[in-house]
């Protein structure tokens, strides 16, 4: 065998090997694992018919779920991922100057996320970091509301609606391949999501006062999984 020879077939498969891990046009990456949402949120004054009662305001806890995201590669930098989970759960709190009166309801809700991801380490690199731009779109459902508020507001009862919320959403994370197909990934999300509660009361059978709140929720959404490329 001449040394050209050899030299150009370990070439080949130095190729081969190293564009095996490379992302590709076409190619397909589903991740899964932990996602936790974690608000930041920043609530506004909670009105009744619009007057303020005083500085009363909401907080809600962080959730964790089984989240799944997937990217589809356009080219061998540009991807299009899509964030999705199994639906989260937070308790709304008291806070403002109600702070410490407890929980005052909860809700369920869906973020899907959508971003068009950049990778820049196009060749042959295990390790494959993205940074990705795009849209969240979160719907609230099975709200519901508790005794205490009902108590604070001094109501028979109360239904609890939020809106949903379309907003800007950025995202940074990394794949590490352990082989052709499966790897670790790690990413973290922030979602613009911001919306306004509606709190209808009943008091002795007839309605009472309507009450509203926004709350800028802003997330910081955290997963840790593994990865699977078709
Ligand atoms: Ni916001």
């Amino acid at each position: 065998m001449s040394r050209k020879f050899t030299l150009s077939v370990l070439a080949a498969g130095l190729l081969a090997a190293t564009s095996a891990q490379a992302y590709q046009a076409g190619d397909i990456i589903i991740r899964a694992g932990a996602v936790a949402v974690d608000p930041q949120e920043s609530s506004g004054s909670v009105l009744a018919d619009g007057a303020d009662l005083g500085g009363w305001e909401v907080g809600l806890d962080s959730n964790r779920q089984l989240g799944l995201a997937g990217t589809y590669m356009v080219t061998s930098h540009i991807g299009v991922g899509l964030l999705a989970a199994t639906p989260f759960k937070h308790n709304i709190s008291a806070a403002g100057a109600i702070a410490g009166a407890g929980k005052l309801g909860e809700t369920k809700h869906l973020p899907p996320t959508l971003t068009l991801q950049y990778y820049p380490m196009g060749s042959a690199s295990r390790f494959q970091p993205y940074a990705g731009l795009g849209v969240n779109y979160t719907i609230f459902f099975e709200e519901a509301t508790t005794d205490t508020l009902n108590g604070a507001l001094g109501v028979d009862s109360t239904t609890l609606d939020l809106d949903d919320s379309v907003g800007i959403a950025a995202e940074f994370g990394f794949d590490y391949a352990l082989s052709e197909e499966f790897g670790f990934n790690a990413a973290i999300w922030w979602a613009d999501i911001d919306t306004e509660g509606t709190i209808r009361t009943q008091a002795s059978g007839a309605p009472g006062p309507v009450g509203t709140v926004d709350v800028e929720i802003d997330p910081l959404v955290y997963m840790v999984g593994f990865t699977y490329r078709f």
